[in-house]
């Protein structure tokens, strides 16, 4: 039988933040240096490595194929000695890839054509998220690779019979980096070329870090949001030094906090800005919020700045469909800056918000309610009227950025917020409880242990 901890986070209304801080290290570059940098010929050193489970859990994955990793240690050091494009071997077990979506959809790429038999699985919550999306694009180049019938995890691929992909022309069906990152990781095992059209953009770390790597990419942009990715197979990766910046998505609860609550004056450190990724910081400025940069500078081909954040009232806006790529896991931080703000929000085009942690838009709106704004979920988003949020009880339903969201909600509440369901905060942010209380939340997390006979 095993012990399930149920945490439970309860934040006091009121308060403001300030000071200078940095938040940990980005989780979508930290899963990418640990298996490039696996890949690679001769060792690399991470700084700044996200010490979450999430990238641990690819970190693990990675030396359960005989990779020879050490760290990270307290500052989030890691080496790495590269085995090559052809050095991993068959893991003993099953890959347990908990609540992380990045590591499996990304490795369901990568070691499509290894030629040994491997299973991605996951916890019950990635159990039951899409991978059609990433296995279909690949089965097509060639690999074997058994889902659930219903195109969940775990995934069974087979590889034994040294499977030989071949290069294919993709277009995504949606704007997503993950599906992308798939398949030019399988393309760099494909004979020929490989190409992956997005219909708009999204992150773009694979393509930045294989080129820092010294892989050749040629990036062709169709029109404004159209971008075309092509590499050829077969080549092969230098080892290279990553340094992480923070990440944004982590700084975004602050950046929401310090502009909801009066009398903040924060600035968050050495953050990631790559342009694929402020969507957070556009969407607020529109809504009036008081965010400027400065250190900006490139840092291992990120660029990455200081974030200064201040009170400012805010007011609704229809956010514009060309940032929701750009802020796609922003948009739990950016609801409860939207139910402070004077008027009415509105998010469409946002319906991957659904097949997230949670379903994210209706986490946020059952949440939003009980704290007593008028608010509703649509198809592809949410219509927020913004007011004044009283006390209750909120689910974060096991989704970590539902959860440190709501934490910061308290500081502009009437009365406590308690969050249930929040252990999972532990895949992207460990330290957010000591950061937040550091900074001026008044938050606390208690926990007990129920006996969880389901696994036993
Ligand atoms: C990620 C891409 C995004 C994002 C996720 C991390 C990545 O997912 O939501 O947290 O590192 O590539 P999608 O590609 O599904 O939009």
């Amino acid at each position: 039988m095993s012990v399930e901890q149920r945490i439970t986070y309860t934040a006091q209304a009121g308060g403001c933040l300030t000071g200078q801080v940095r938040v940990p290290g980005d989780k979508s570059i930290s899963h990418r240096s640990i298996m490039l940098g696996s890949l690679s010929e001769g060792t690399m050193k991470i700084s700044g490595f996200l010490q979450g489970e999430d990238s641990l859990a690819t970190l693990k994955a990675f030396r359960a194929m005989g990779v020879n990793i050490t760290g990270p240690d307290k500052f989030g050091n890691v080496v790495i000695e590269g085995v090559g494009m052809h050095g991993l071997k068959a893991p003993a077990a099953p890959l347990d890839l908990g609540n992380s979506g990045t590591s499996m959809r990304l490795l369901t790429g990568l070691l499509a054509a290894q030629g040994f038999d491997l299973t991605l699985a996951g916890d019950e919550s990635l159990s039951t998220r899409p991978m059609k999306r990433v296995t279909d694009p690949v089965i097509q180049m060639g690999a074997n690779i058994e889902p659930n019938t219903n195109g969940t995890a775990p995934l069974t691929i087979k590889s034994d019979n040294n499977t030989q992909l071949n290069g294919i022309d993709y277009t995504l069906p949606m704007a997503s980096a993950q599906v992308k990152s798939c398949v030019l990781l399988a393309g760099l095992y494909a004979q020929g070329e490989t190409c992956v059209t997005e219909p708009a953009p999204t992150r773009d770390h694979t393509e930045r870090m294989l080129q820092g790597f010294g892989y050749t990419l040629e990036v062709q942009n169709i029109d404004e949001q159209r971008r075309k990715i092509c590499l050829q197979g077969g080549g092969k990766l230098i080892a290279c030094d990553i340094d992480v910046p923070s990440d944004i998505s982590s700084t975004a609860f602050f950046i929401v906090g310090a502009s909801i609550a009066k009398g903040s004056d924060i600035t968050l450190q050495h953050v990631g800005i790559n342009p694929t990724r402020i969507g957070v910081i556009n969407i607020l400025k529109a809504m009036g919020a008081d965010i400027t940069l400065s250190n900006e500078q490139e840092v291992g081909g990120e660029p990455v700045a200081d974030i200064c954040v201040r009170y400012a009232r805010l007011k609704g806006i229809h956010i514009p469909e060309d940032q929701v790529p750009l802020a796609i896991d922003e948009f739990p931080a950016i609801a409860i800056a939207a139910a402070c703000a004077d008027g009415q929000t509105i998010l469409t085009g946002a319906e991957e918000l659904r097949v997230k942690e949670s379903d994210r838009i209706q986490a946020m709106v059952d949440g939003l309610q009980i704290l007593g704004i008028d608010c509703q979920g649509t198809d592809d988003g949410m219509i927020i009227n913004g007011g004044t949020m009283s006390s209750g009880t909120v689910d974060s339903l096991g989704d970590h950025r539902i959860a440190m969201s709501f934490a910061m909600a308290a500081l502009a509440a009437q009365g406590t917020i308690t969050i249930k369901d929040c252990a999972n905060v532990n895949t992207s942010f460990p330290d957010f409880i000591a950061l937040a209380q550091k900074t001026g939340l008044n938050v606390s997390s208690s926990s007990d242990s129920s006996d969880d006979k389901a696994s036993s």
